[in-house]
């Protein structure tokens, strides 16, 4: 019998692994929807900061295709801007020498036979050999035209031996499990499930990363990692910012959609998988998904106590008067979307059985924080004669995820002197003081990553369907309760009163304040 075999082909010390080039292939990027926020805020300045950092390819060039009639001159003039003062300014000016614009509606076949005319001539000039990168920037309707077109024109297809083709999709991927079945249909037609990149931009952020590096390369954390010595996680995601100019998308998903499904699912997983076989794309992806087979959401039976959402009414932050959800520009009226949701659920495996996970996210909170504090159990007694247990803090892990990324760990310590009094103490690792930078843009990772062709940090199928497959009765019963299901909390605050009460009644309090 032939045996199982786990091809090694090199093994590496720290420091040789750690300066193995990561040098992309020359590459054409396509990026549709390209004047719109996500490029300006998000893509250009990542592609910018890859150049800076001398990550980009030999050669490449970007081509922005979108509606709006520009040369290409305003187009570069409009990216300039985006970059503000970071670098020089010939470094600026060499980079946006990359850029060109192609003007179309993404529903014409016109629009991609100039497309595929432009980006023959520009393989030419870079020496590409037809590796390309098509960006779906757009909103989200306009997905499934532009991947039908892309394929239909033949530009989807990989044009030389040594071509690569790959797509990359922003979020959100549907609106429910049967919209992001549709629409992975409709792409499976033309890609391969080895060419997509589903984004999640919170899987680009270091610290996001280094749970993996934390839990798997260091010893003394596995054998505490379990229902046997932690007691509860609490994943928070909070944002001080209202809804700001995107009340047209934010009206149709909510919180749950907008931060649930994604971003928070991803770092539960992260916190609660298995050890996968190795750091590549695919074992680190089926652990993700074995975790989401075995959540368990509150049962429909549970939804009213174990679900809590809110809007945000009028309030302060920062000594700044906050407007209410329902008033903020493009919001309806008599809107039931809801800005704040607090869950708890566990995950039915040998590993977590009993140990509940609350998960927490919500707009106009009093500060923009995202963090997993993982809470271990208390020491079974106290030998300090007089005082209870209860007085002693268990220990608490936190992964601070933004801003300040770093982590911590609070213990209990003896203060100096004769006298037996104890008290909490954190032990803190900064990202930026332990490695004097801070840490990249989560997207400039995530563009080098899909250069490299490497899909680690990127959803895969059926992990979206998992997590889609959780979520859908959540919606259907926010659906159902409307209003009376919905709990305002003042911009501010830190979410309706319930959200505190649902930790409470297990004897439990929120630890990201
Ligand atoms: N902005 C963010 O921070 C952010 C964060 C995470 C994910 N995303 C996702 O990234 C994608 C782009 O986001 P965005 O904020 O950049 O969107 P956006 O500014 O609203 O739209 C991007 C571009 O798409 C085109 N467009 C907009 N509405 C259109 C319509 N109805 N029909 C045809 N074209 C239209 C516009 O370009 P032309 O008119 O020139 O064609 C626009 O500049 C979305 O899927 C969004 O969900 C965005």
């Amino acid at each position: 019998m032939a045996a199982a075999s786990t091809v090694v082909s090199k093994v590496f010390t720290k420091d040789e692994l750690c300066a193995l080039e990561r040098a992309p292939a020359p590459c054409g990027i396509v990026i549709f929807g390209a004047s719109g926020d996500l490029a300006h805020r998000k893509l250009f300045p990542a592609l910018f900061s890859l150049v800076l950092d001398h990550l980009m390819p030999k050669d490449f060039y970007v081509i922005g295709v979108g509606r709006t009639s520009l040369t290409d001159v305003a187009f570069q003039s409009g990216v300039r801007q985006a970059l503000g003062t970071v670098g020089t300014a010939e470094e600026r000016a060499e980079f946006i020498s990359h850029l060109t614009y192609l003007s179309g509606e993404y529903h014409l076949e016109a629009t991609y036979a100039a497309l595929g005319k432009r980006l023959a001539g520009l393989d030419e000039v870079h020496q590409t050999h037809g590796c390309h990168i098509f960006y779906l920037a757009t909103p989200p309707a306009l997905y499934e035209v532009i991947v039908g077109l892309l394929g239909s024109s033949g530009l989807a297809a990989a044009r030389s031996s040594r071509a690569c083709t790959r797509l990359v999709v922003e979020k959100p991927f549907g609106h429910d499990l049967s919209s992001a079945r549709d629409l992975n249909v409709a792409i499976r037609r033309v890609f391969q499930e080895d060419q997509i990149y589903r984004i999640d931009h919170y899987l680009g952020k270091e610290t996001v990363q280094n749970i993996l590096m934390f839990r798997f390369a260091n010893a003394i954390y596995e054998p505490v990692w379990n229902e046997k010595y932690i007691d509860h996680v609490q994943i928070t995601a909070a944002e001080s910012d209202g809804v700001e100019h995107r009340a047209g998308y934010y009206e149709q998903a909510g919180v749950l959609r907008d931060m649930f499904q994604n971003h928070l699912l991803q770092l539960l997983c992260l916190v609660a998988m298995e050890p996968p076989a190795s750091f590549d794309a695919d074992a680190v992806r089926n652990e993700k998904s074995k975790v989401m087979t075995a959540v368990s959401f509150p049962s429909a039976d549970r939804l009213g106590q174990d679900v809590i959402r809110g809007q945000y009414g009028a309030g302060e932050i920062e000594r700044e008067a906050a407007p209410a959800y329902r008033n903020e520009p493009g919001v309806h009226p008599n809107s039931f979307t809801e800005t704040f949701a607090a869950l708890r659920m566990e995950i039915d495996n040998w590993r977590w059985h009993g140990v509940p996970f609350y998960l927490r996210s919500g707009k106009r909170l009093p500060k923009r924080v995202t963090e997993i504090a993982v809470q271990f159990r208390r020491v079974p007694t106290s030998i300090f004669k007089s005082l209870v247990v209860e007085e002693l803090s268990p220990n608490v892990l936190h992964f601070r995820i933004q801003p300040n990324e770093g982590i911590s760990l609070r213990l209990e310590a003896k203060h100096p002197g004769p006298k037996v009094c104890l008290s909490s103490v954190t032990m803190h690792f900064d990202y930026t003081e332990a490695f004097g930078v801070t840490p990249p843009e989560a997207y400039a990772r995530l563009f080098l990553d899909v250069m490299l062709g490497d899909q680690t940090l990127f959803a895969r199928q059926d992990w979206l369907e998992h997590s889609w497959k959780l979520l859908d009765p959540l919606l259907q019963y926010e659906k159902d309760v409307q209003e009376t299901g919905l709990r305002s909390y003042p911009a501010g605050s830190w979410g309706p009163p319930e959200a505190d009460a649902l930790l409470a009644r297990e004897g439990r309090q929120w630890l990201t304040r």
